[in-house]
This record gives C-alpha cells, structure tokens and sequence, in this order.
C-alpha cells in the first residue's frame, strides 16, 4: 500500500476518530489542530475510547496499548514531513480548507498524497488553489469514524486516477466499505438521505399523520431502524436543516429537496432534538409524547365488499374474521390504492367515497397496517372498517394522502436514487452500498425501486404529481425508461 505515515489535521470529532481508526489499524498517526491542547486531549479520548473496547472484549488490551503508541500529536505542520499521506478534517469553511492546504503542499513530501473530510465542500474548489491537485481527493468519514463501514471517494477534476486508487485501497485495509463518488452537492449520502426526511415533513406539513404515526410506519412496514422523526432528533436538526437547506440550494432550487416551514421552525427556536431535550419529541419527560391519532373507536365490521380484487384485502379480512361481501350499499368498502389518494381512488372507481376505507397493500406487515379514507366520509361505517382490520394488526389511521405514508416516502427515497445514477453520481450498487451503510437504511434505494417495481412506481409516482400538481414528484428519467421497458432500477447501461 505504500502508506504507513498518516498525519490528521483538525482534532475534532471526526479528526480523533478517524486517527483512532487508523492506528487501531496499525498506521502511525500525527494528530494536529489550532487550539492548543486539542490534539493531545483527543489522544486522551482516543485512550479512554480504546479502553472501553477493551472492558467489553472488543478489542484486545495489547492491540490497544499498541494503537495508542502509534499515535502522537503534532505541534506544528511542518511535523508531516515524513507522512505519507494527510487526511483534514478541520472546521466546514472553504477558505481556511485553501489556506490549511497551501500550509501543507510546502510541509509534506513531493509523493506524498492529501485528502478532506469535507461534507460539502466541492473537493474541486479546495483543489484549484493547490499547486499540485492530482495528489488530492476528497475522503469522506462517517460520524463515529471507527464505527461507521463507509468512506466516499471524491476525485476531484484533477486527482490522478492512482490516488484515487490508493486511497480506495486504504479505505480496504482499514475495513471500511469505499465508494467512489462524483464531486457534487452532499456527494450520495447527505444528498440521497434528503428524501426519508423531507418527505417525512411533508405529510406532517398536510396533516396527514403525527410525526410519531409516520415513525411507527415506517419502522414496522419498512424496516427502518429509526423513524424519520427519530433519526431528525437523533442526528440534530442544528446539523440536518443546514444540510437540506445547502442540499436544496445547491441544486437550484429542485422541489424534489424541499423542506417544510416546520424544519427551520424547529431549527430557529433551538428546538434541535435530543441534544436540547425537545424537538419533534419531547425528551424531558420520561417517555415523551408519542401521539397517535386513531379512527373513531367503533364495532369492528363483520362484512366488507372490496373495490377491486385484491389477495392481500381479502386475505387480511379473513385474518381479521370478517366475510367479503358483494356491496349492498351499506357495508364498509375496502380498496388499496397506489400513489392515489382515497378520494381520486373512489372518483374513478366510482366508489362511494362516505364508506370507503383505503388499505395500503405496498406496504403492509405483520407488525402494522396504515388506512386512510376521504374527506367526509362517514366515520361510523369507515370506523368499523378499521376496528375489523385492527383485529388482525395495528392500524395507523391517517388524513386522505396520495401514496398514503409509506408508499410516498420511499417513493421519493427510490426516485432521488434512481436520480443518483441518472446524473452520474455513483454507480448503482455503490448507491445501494453507501446508503445501507451511511444511513443503514434496510434497502438502498435503487432496491427500493425493484421491491416496488419500476412499473408501480413509475405509476405511483406520475399519481402523486398528477394529484399534487408538485413536479416534487416527477419521475427520475432513470427510473422512467426501465419502468417502460420493463427493466430493473438496477440496469446500468
Ligand atoms: N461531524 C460529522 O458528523 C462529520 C461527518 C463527516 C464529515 N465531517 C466533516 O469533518 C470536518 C470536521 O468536522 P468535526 O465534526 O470533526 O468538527 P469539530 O468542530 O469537532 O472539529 C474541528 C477541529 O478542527 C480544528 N481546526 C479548525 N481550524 C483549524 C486549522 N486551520 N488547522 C488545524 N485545526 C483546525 C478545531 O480546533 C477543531 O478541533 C468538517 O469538514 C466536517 O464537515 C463531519
């Protein structure tokens, strides 16, 4: 590999961590930052990090011991002559990154090859002001850096394909998963990551359903370790609006990246999540609040007519002890539209909208089901509807919505990644790769458009912008042309 000597620059979060992953990894390590004292009180929480890898048998106490040795701080930059590569990781700020960088290209050796940790920098901004920019890419680090699988590979429009090179293979040795990306706004995942949240916000944004409704679905229907909400509050919203908000802007304004007015509420009332005990949930009380809304409460139905032949319906009225009936005009009508909502759904079936309770079928699961109906419906017959369905599972009962909550959200989540491989941004199966391991979603969302179907979600989607009237919901070029022809998402040529 070549590489032995690694200098870090910036003592930080990401700056201790990804030291600490590098010596654990049998690299000799020179840690710098500005402030005084921060490079040798990050090798103290390395120390204290190691440590408790030890207490619970994670790491060996000599692999420890030894990682520790190899790390050392730097008092001046000019200490990097010897390293073979210096990966930075200093504050988010383009000219200090140019200044940093020009320090470093007169400290370190002719051969040796720089890298940043930028999140959103483009790496080709930072390269124009160095002299010799084939020897730099970007290397992006995931928060905690010795935990989290990937690193994205940033060449930027001068990097020699041999950096890029060394770089993936260093990303190897160090166990990480690395992907090469295409030096654009977010790279894949601060970019890809919008749609699970802002999609979100926007069925919170129509009262469609509680920020707890949507998290609960798309925990239990999809596999979601944290709902959107969870995640929002967990991550911080200090950190994520400024993201979107840079994501949204730096993409002209694309209505697919939109935010909602209550994500910068949130964020201008310093309301930023679990760090200040209240965001969407409150976290000074035990528990918080967890607000569910439920249909009226009524007798569960014992006979349903169904809008359409349906396997999953009729199997989940049988579950649930009810009979399918013919409609004789009093019964409750249960249909499972997709990407419309149930008032287009009884309009062009001709259903009566008063009974019709609409069941997602998409995304249904042992653990939960969502149901909607129109506005004005008649919350008796649709309430005894729910109560027979909730005999069988739990029943999320949400405001009307085209593509009710689950479909829409991971509609937008396959469709800004079939957008992904559309422009070029990574391959594929590197766009799956890095947003199962940067995010951990379940599926990435190229695998999202095939376990939906490019067809059904080409029609679920063309659905909810024809019912919105938003172009948030054009379909991905990408995801169009395979869609028509039949095609995998996953097709790359
Ligand atoms: N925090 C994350 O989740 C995350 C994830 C991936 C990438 N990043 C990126 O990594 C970089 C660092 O982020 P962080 O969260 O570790 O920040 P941080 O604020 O925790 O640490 C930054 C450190 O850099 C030092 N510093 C500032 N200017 C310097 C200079 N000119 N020379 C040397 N040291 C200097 C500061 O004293 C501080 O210790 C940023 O570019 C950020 O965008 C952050």
């Amino acid at each position: 590999l070549q590489l032995r000597r690694i200098g870090v620059v910036g003592a930080g979060a990401m700056g201790a961590g990804i030291a600490q992953l590098l010596a654990v990894n049998g690299f000799r390590v020179k840690l710098f930052d500005v402030a005084e004292g921060a490079a040798a009180r990050a090798i103290d929480r390395i120390d204290a990090d190691l440590k408790a890898l030890v207490g619970r048998n994670k790491l060996a106490d000599d692999k420890a011991r030894e990682a520790l040795e190899r790390t050392a701080p730097a008092s001046a930059l000019e200490d990097f002559g010897d390293a073979d590569l210096v990966i930075e990781a200093i504050v988010e700020d383009l000219s200090k990154k140019r200044d940093l960088f020009a320090s470093l290209e007169r400290s370190v050796a002719p051969g040796a090859l720089l890298a940043s940790n930028t999140s959103s920098l483009p790496i080709g901004a930072i390269a124009s002001t160095l002299s010799a920019p084939e020897r730099f890419a970007g290397m992006h680090f995931f928060n905690p850096a010795p935990v989290m699988r990937l690193v994205e590979i940033i060449p930027g429009p001068d990097t020699a394909p041999a950096t890029v090179e060394r770089l993936r293979q260093l990303a190897e040795r160090l166990g990480r998963t690395p992907i090469e990306v295409k030096d654009a706004p977010g790279f894949v995942v601060n970019f890809g990551g919008r749609a699970y949240q802002t999609e979100a916000l926007a069925t919170v944004h129509e009262s469609v359903a509680t920020p707890a409704m949507v998290d609960a679905v798309m925990r239990d229907c999809c596999g979601f370790r944290m709902g959107p909400f969870e995640l929002m509050d967990f991550t911080g919203i200090d950190v994520g609006f400024p993201v979107t908000q840079f994501v949204h802007r730096s993409s002209f304004g694309d209505p697919r990246l939109r935010s909602t007015p209550l994500h910068q509420y949130l964020y201008e009332c310093g309301r930023f999540g679990r760090k200040s005990g209240v965001g969407f949930y409150d976290y000074r009380e035990a528990g918080g609040s967890r607000e569910q809304r439920h249909a009226a409460a009524a007798e569960p139905a014992s006979r349903v007519a169904l809008a359409e032949d349906n396997a999953v319906l009729a199997a989940l009225v049988a579950e649930a002890g009810g009979v399918v009936a013919d409609d004789d005009g009093d019964v409750p009508i249960l249909g499972s539209p997709v990407g419309e909502d149930c008032t287009d759904y009884c309009v062009r079936l001709g259903l009566d909208a008063r009974r019709t309770c609409a069941v997602d079928t998409i995304f249904h699961a042992q653990k939960r089901l969502t149901a909607m109906a129109a506005p004005g419906h008649d919350a008796a017959t649709v309430g005894a509807a729910v109560a027979l369905l909730a005999q069988a599972r739990p029943v999320t009962f949400i405001r009307d919505s085209a593509g009710f909550i689950a479909q829409r959200i991971v509609a937008m989540i396959a469709n800004l990644g079939c957008e992904m491989a559309q422009t070029g941004l990574a391959t594929p199966e590197d766009i799956d790769k890095a947003m199962r391991l940067g995010l951990n979603y379940p599926r990435g969302p190229i695998e999202f458009a095939d376990h939906v179907g490019t067809e059904r979600l080409l029609s679920l989607l063309q659905n909810m912008q024809r019912i919105s009237g938003d172009d948030r919901y054009r379909p991905s070029l990408w995801l169009r042309r395979r869609a028509l022809l039949g095609l995998s998402a996953a097709v790359a040529i």
